[in-house]
């Protein structure tokens, strides 16, 4: 089969490689489509949290038809079946022809979703889900979100209008205003525009208490986010988009407003819920895309394409996700 090899970190070969054989309780995948996502980026460059020795087949999340089980009961149902798939932590992941991965990491695709949107059925959906449980569980009554033109925010805010909750977006360029406004955000501020926190600031005193997901990381744009929130805001730390520039912290912020900071960590937080939460979970998840939600797709390429690939995710992620053709 043809697969995509990392050697090292940032080196990425096209190989032919044989089809591996799934054991018990695992299955083997024909693969469809696989994204590419920030965490892929950081893999690639060895700054995941997940690592695999070298060499491996890179790629978290997929879809494809299940075309062989190794045994065990949902491993023989779902034979046959097309299937979202995430890869096991130990074995190689999706950008090939075909992959082996645990039975208990497939989701059989639901009525109405194709492949291409089936693909993403896992990294986003399931931490959009976590992002409105933990805003209802801090009884905060609306989110805002920084890099929030992302596939992650569109289904951020897609679930909040659903539950009430007031959503409002930080982002960096005026092309991206105009994305949010096309979604229906409640609030949109543009951090190239001179007063952006005025505006921010002023539209969020009418709110009770922000979960603020922060996916900047760098810089002193999130603390900057977070000044501009109500007392006892709580911020959620998912992501480092710039990994350049060091983070800036005010302590006073966190000690007269009482400000929260926590980490998030799909990975981690998937590996802690009972198998019943993570089947609901799944379930509301191809519910949401049977119901017509739709990751934005901007090009698919094939994986000897994986340059050009990489090049235009890196170069345009706000244009929509860069997938591979693995078909
Ligand atoms: N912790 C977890 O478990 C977890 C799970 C899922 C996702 N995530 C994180 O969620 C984030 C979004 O993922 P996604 O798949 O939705 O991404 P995406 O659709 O590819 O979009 C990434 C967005 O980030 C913006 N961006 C990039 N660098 C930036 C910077 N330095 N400052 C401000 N904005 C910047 C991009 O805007 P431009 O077009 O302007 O570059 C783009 O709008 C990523 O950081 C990802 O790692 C984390």
């Amino acid at each position: 089969m043809k697969a995509l090899h990392l050697t090292s970190p940032n080196s990425l070969e096209v190989v032919e490689k044989p089809i591996p054989k799934p054991r018990k309780g695992q299955v083997l995948v024909k693969m469809a489509y696989s994204p590419i996502n920030p965490s892929d980026l950081a893999f690639l460059t060895g700054n995941y949290g997940i690592k695999k020795p070298f060499p491996t087949v890179p790629g978290f999340e997929g879809s494809g038809e299940v075309i062989e089980s190794g045994g065990g009961f949902y491993a023989n149902y779902l034979k046959g079946k097309n299937v979202a798939c995430v890869a096991s932590d130990k074995l190689d992941g999706p950008w090939a022809e075909y992959m082996v991965t645990d039975a208990a990491k497939c989701v059989v695709i639901g009525k109405n979703v194709e492949l291409q949107q089936g693909s993403m059925s896992f990294v986003n959906p399931l931490t959009a889900l976590d992002f409105i449980k933990e805003a209802k569980a801090a009884k905060c009554d609306t989110i805002v979100m920084s890099a929030a033109a992302s596939a992650l925010s569109k289904m951020v805010h897609y679930l909040a209008q659903k539950e009430g909750l007031a959503f409002g977006g930080v982002v960096r360029r005026e092309d991206q205003v105009n994305k949010l406004q096309t979604w229906g955000v409640d609030y949109v501020a543009n951090t190239s525009e001179e007063n952006w926190m005025d505006g921010l600031k002023e539209w969020s005193a009418k709110r009770k208490k922000v979960l603020f997901p922060d996916a900047i990381g760098g810089s002193d744009v999130p603390s900057k986010i977070l000044r501009c929130l109500p007392a006892r805001s709580k911020m959620l730390i998912y992501g480092s988009m710039n990994f350049e520039e060091p983070a800036v912290y005010i302590p006073r912020d966190f000690i007269f407003y009482e400000y929260e900071v926590a980490g998030y960590w799909l990975s981690k937080r998937a590996g802690n819920k009972t198998f019943l939460q993570a089947l609901k979970d799944t379930r509301a998840v191809q519910q949401m895309l049977s119901a017509g939600f739709e990751n934005d797709i901007q090009a698919t390429f094939k994986p000897e394409e994986f340059a050009k690939a990489l090049e235009t995710y890196n170069t345009g992620m706000s244009k929509g996700k860069v997938l591979f053709d693995l078909t």
